[in-house]
């Protein structure tokens, strides 16, 4: 029997007509995870940051209302724009009410190790999804440096921060790659007594490290190593968030799989190297992708990407590229999918803990569609061809719900894409940039907006 969680029957549901191609240009919001940091950081540093580039996707805009309701005072301007008051982290205050992050496991395991570290009384829950995610990762090294906090059953969500005597500083092996879990254990260390070191088993984002640096703490990095004193005040900065390569994805998996003599741009693009590993495997699979036009934006590297029709060819995956590609793999299952022979995906067993079993929902999702897949404890074995087209259940995971969306590309009959409303956490206005760059998605149920291209 499928374990599958139950479809929810009131969320949109995308009907995709077989698409031929994607061409044009085109530039997708503000990254995820830079959105959720530049908040937490300008809550606690002093002076206004001015961010530009916000995403303004649910789960960013919870993690912003979450310090707002700590008394933080944060205004929202033009699109991407967000103002932040710090007045440092001692002002923070118990926002008296419990704090709702949404689907957000980033919102979420971040201010627990930062507002542990601040000893505020807080309650922090989620979406039936965040609810039933892993928070032992996270509350197990906390509670080690001597943080108070308590867990549902088997250590889920919602969290009880209590406050308590300062936190020590530790050094902590982290048993998997988690750019999540690094990162709240050197943000509980921002106000722990002494040094807190991290060390993790393979490269994860270093979004943190780098912008919190950019507001003046003294981060050291060695190699899979990353450390710093507590104590450090943060002083204000301005920072730009450039487009998520994560929702770019979408768009490189649906540029490669078009035909030959197709061209599609994607504008300025976060390319930070934690980041580009989906950009090394669609390049390992015959994809043609040009890095144009590369700069620095507050600290991180932003480029143009030029995406060349013609197709894909089968591979397996290199594993030291899972944890750089790691929220790519919906998308490129659907590569794998649509590519000429056989892919093979290892080491990518954390894809069971995001916001769904990813590995479980792009199977059954995909066979659904038609395509040879099988799953395996840590990644799966894809045969290319053409999909049938069919119904495939996102399971209310935004990633999973686009990667099936963009499988249109490769299907001889429409694919219905179930219970879509969470791509609004990370991509709000996916249908219709879709639809202008050659996709053809109707949106059906609540709130729909995009139609038919054309
Ligand atoms: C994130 C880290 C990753 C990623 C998530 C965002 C972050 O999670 O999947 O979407 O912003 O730090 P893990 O740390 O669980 O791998």
């Amino acid at each position: 029997m499928s374990n599958l969680p139950q479809a929810a029957t009131d969320s949109r549901t995308f009907v995709a007509e077989p698409a031929v191609g994607l061409s044009g240009s085109l530039r997708v919001p503000g990254d995820k995870s830079m959105s959720h940091r530049s908040i937490m950081f300008g809550s606690i540093a002093e002076g206004v940051t001015e961010v530009t580039g916000f995403l303004e996707g649910e789960d960013s805009v919870h993690t912003l209302e979450a310090f707002q309701a700590m008394g933080v005072s944060i205004e929202r301007g033009g699109p991407g724009e967000v103002r932040i008051e710090g007045r440092g982290a001692a002002v923070l205050k118990p926002a008296g009410r419990a704090l709702y992050l949404g689907n957000s496991g980033t919102g979420m395991r971040l201010m627990t190790g930062l507002l542990a570290g601040l000893g505020i009384e807080t309650r922090l829950t989620g979406d039936a999804s965040l609810s039933g995610r892993p928070m032992a990762r996270i509350v197990d090294p906390l509670v080690s440096m001597g943080a108070r906090i308590g867990t549902e059953d088997k250590g889920r969500p919602p969290l009880h921060i209590q406050p308590g005597p300062r936190l020590s500083g530790i050094e902590y092996t982290c048993p998997m790659a988690s750019a999540q879990v690094k990162s709240a254990v050197l943000l509980a260390g921002l106000h722990a007594g002494g040094v807190t070191t991290v060390h993790e088993p393979a490269v994860t984002r270093d979004h943190t490290e780098r912008m919190l640096r950019g507001f003046g703490v003294d981060v050291a990095t060695d190699g899979l190593t990353a450390s710093l004193r507590g104590g450090q005040t943060l002083s204000a900065t301005n920072l730009t968030v450039p487009g998520d390569i994560s929702s770019s994805a979408f768009f490189l998996v649906g540029g490669c799989l078009s035909p030959a003599g197709s061209s599609l741009i994607v504008e300025s693009v976060g390319l930070n190297p934690t980041r580009t590993g989906v950009i090394d495997i669609l390049r390992l699979m015959g994809g043609r992708i040009e890095v144009r036009n590369e700069r620095l934006q507050g600290g991180e590297p932003v480029a143009d990407l030029f995406v060349s029709g013609g197709g894909l060819t089968g591979i397996e995956v290199p594993e030291h590229l899972v944890s750089l590609a790691i929220d790519e793999f919906p998308a490129l299952f659907v590569a794998a999918a649509g590519a000429r022979g056989q892919t093979l995906v290892t080491g990518a067993e954390e894809l069971r803990v995001k916001e769904t079993d990813r590995i479980e929902v792009m199977v059954q999702g995909l066979k659904a569609l038609g395509a040879d897949i099988e799953g395996t404890s840590d990644g799966a074995l894809i045969q290319g061809a053409r999909l049938r087209g069919g119904t495939a259940d996102s399971c209310g995971d935004h990633r999973t719900a686009m990667a099936f969306s963009i499988a249109s590309l490769i299907s001889d009959g429409p694919i219905t894409v179930l219970d879509c409303d969470n791509v609004d956490t990370s991509f709000p206005g996916f249908a219709e940039l879709a639809n202008r760059s050659g996709l053809d998605i109707t949106v059906q149920g609540h709130g729909a907006t995009a139609s038919a291209a054309g």
